[in-house]
């Protein structure tokens, strides 16, 4: 079908529900897909939407309770005058005659505007064109149009990558990093509980690691496990005990078992014993243990019980009596300087080893960001502090209602990057994640969800919610997603690009090389 084929016409609809159009061809129906991006051509304006639902109608309602069974020739008589079929339209964005920057639709095209698919040119009209801050995900279902994101938008706010799981969320928040990599505006710290983001596994050669792709000077690894991928040149990082605070072990309490009480009992122990309080905790005696009780109302066999279960943090192999901060400046001063870092946890892969240490090393490293961007902010030099994103894998553990209140992943993604800080969140089960942190998300990445409570959450905030709950309930279950928010003009659904070892490496390889001839071409002529 050439691309500029006349569709349909528009015959009615409204501004808050969307266009119906008459669609000529009825047999155009198969060829129109729920998510595709069109153009309505109005009288003066051009309107690019997306379909949002197909429908059959007829102008007879004896049709409908006496059809033609078996006459292809009825059929075809039919189609067209008494039977025939509409799209839903939602106009997002309008490009007024003489404008070369589509905006959004506050007008709705007079009837019988004009509907055909959506060019080549229309879609870089809309998204604009791949460079060095415009990386594409991927295309469009049914084209080979690449929809690039706009980096710099979405590096201001945090964002998430949705979908369930083996959808293709990791693969494409790792495309998503090489663009970010690229792209060089900001470092990355990613949290990868499941050690598949420096290398590709062994039984996927094509799924190139990010330590591979941009080598370990540029992404360097970091591991909690002093056992696996030395080949990686990873360093080993330690966690302190006087690091741990009350609200982390609540982080942990289905980890660890832990009913409400411990809360209080924690916070009794942290107010008594001060920053060693987990180390002064083990060491108490039965008379100690009495002492503490009587002087602060607590009930012996709580502070026991918790005792016992606070062994369980003392004997990871990963944790020391206090914390040598100096691995943590290393890492700061690294992302300051751009290099990017992968925490990798090799064996300690539980989700208590890695709730913990995630959440102690981001809550250091967040209160460095403050700090210093407090400071830049007195002297007026703000901008020269590289911004920070946080890749979090299985985020609705950190940020459920309960746990988004009080954790430092919580506060990061309310802050909306004002210390420089933002996260990328990415998860299976969005329903689990706190309303108000989704809310504030700034660009979604969502992949198929057959939860019907998921998709009414990761769509909280987001405007058309109609359209676009008919749209994620009919993706692909594998490498199709549906792209909502400030990196992107309008919802766009693409099919995800192909992650190929060879093709990225190649990106790589012609994208830096561009910036090194650049830089050449820079001094040569004296700039
Ligand atoms: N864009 C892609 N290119 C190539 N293979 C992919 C892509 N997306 C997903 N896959 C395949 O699907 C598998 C599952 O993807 P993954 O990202 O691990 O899912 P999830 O993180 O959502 O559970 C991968 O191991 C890979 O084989
Ligand atoms: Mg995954």
């Amino acid at each position: 079908m050439p691309a500029q084929e006349l569709l349909g016409v528009v015959t009615d609809g409204s501004f808050s529900q969307g266009l119906r159009v008459r669609l000529l061809d009825p047999a155009a129906v198969e060829r129109l897909r729920v998510g595709s991006f069109v153009v309505v051509e109005g009288d003066e304006h051009r309107y690019f939407g997306m379909v949002t639902d197909l429908a059959l109608a007829t102008t007879d309602s004896a049709l409908t309770a006496d059809p033609p069974l078996h006459s292809p020739f009825l059929h075809r008589v039919l189609r067209g005058t008494h039977a025939y079929a509409t799209a839903e339209i939602r106009p997002s964005l309008v490009l007024q005659a003489g404008s070369e920057q589509p905006q959004p639709a506050r007008t709705i095209p007079p009837h019988f505007a004009r509907l055909r698919q959506a060019t080549a040119e229309d879609f870089a009209c809309v998204f604009g064109r791949e460079d060095a801050t415009h990386f594409a995900l991927g295309t469009p279902p049914a084209m080979d149009i690449p929809v690039p994101l706009d980096l710099e938008e979405l590096v201001k706010r945090s964002n998430g990558v949705f979908g369930q799981s083996g959808s293709g969320k990791s693969v494409l928040t790792r495309l998503l990093l090489a663009g970010l990599i690229l792209a060089d505006r900001v470092s990355v710290l990613l949290f990868d509980m499941h050690n598949e983001y420096a290398r590709a596994p062994s039984d996927q050669p094509e799924l190139i690691g990010l330590a591979e792709l941009f080598g370990t000077t540029r992404v360097q690894v970091y591991t909690l496990d002093d056992r696996t991928d030395r080949s990686a040149a990873a360093r080993t990082i330690q966690i302190g005990l006087d690091q741990i605070e009350p609200e982390d072990i609540e982080l942990l309490a289905e980890e660890l078992n832990l009913n409400p009480t411990f809360a209080t009992v924690a916070h009794h122990l942290r107010a008594s014993f001060g920053k060693h309080w987990i180390a002064e905790t083990r060491a108490l005696d039965a008379d100690g243990v009495k002492e503490f009780c009587a002087r602060t109302g607590v009930a012996e066999s709580s502070v026991n019980a918790l005792r016992s279960k606070l062994a369980r943090l003392v004997q990871r192999p990963y944790m020391q009596e206090s914390l040598d901060t100096s691995i943590i400046d290393e890492i700061i001063a690294k992302l300051q300087k751009g290099t990017h870092i992968i925490v990798q946890f090799g064996r300690y892969d539980s989700f208590l080893d890695y709730m913990l240490v995630a959440n102690l090393l981001t809550r250091r490293i967040h209160e460095r960001y403050t700090e210093e961007v407090l400071e830049a902010q007195r002297l007026g030099s703000e901008m020269s502090i590289r911004p920070l994103v946080i890749v979090l894998e299985e985020a609705h553990k950190f940020l459920t209602p309960e746990a988004a209140r009080q954790s430092i992943f919580g506060t990061i993604a309310r802050e909306m990057r004002k210390y420089r800080v933002t996260l990328l969140i990415v998860d299976q089960r969005p329903s689990s994640i706190d309303r108000e942190i989704l809310s504030q998300l700034g660009t979604k990445i969502i992949g198929p969800l057959s939860d019907q409570q998921d998709i009414e959450a990761v769509l909280t905030g987001v405007a058309d919610r109609s359209g676009l709950r008919n749209l994620l309930a009919n993706l692909s279950p594998r490498q199709e997603c549906v792209i909502v928010g400030h990196a992107v003009r309008m919802p766009v659904a693409i099919r995800t690009r192909e992650y190929r070892r060879h093709e990225l490496l190649d990106l790589v390889r012609t994208r830096t090389g561009k910036a090194t001839d650049e830089r050449r071409l820079r001094l040569l002529i004296g700039e």
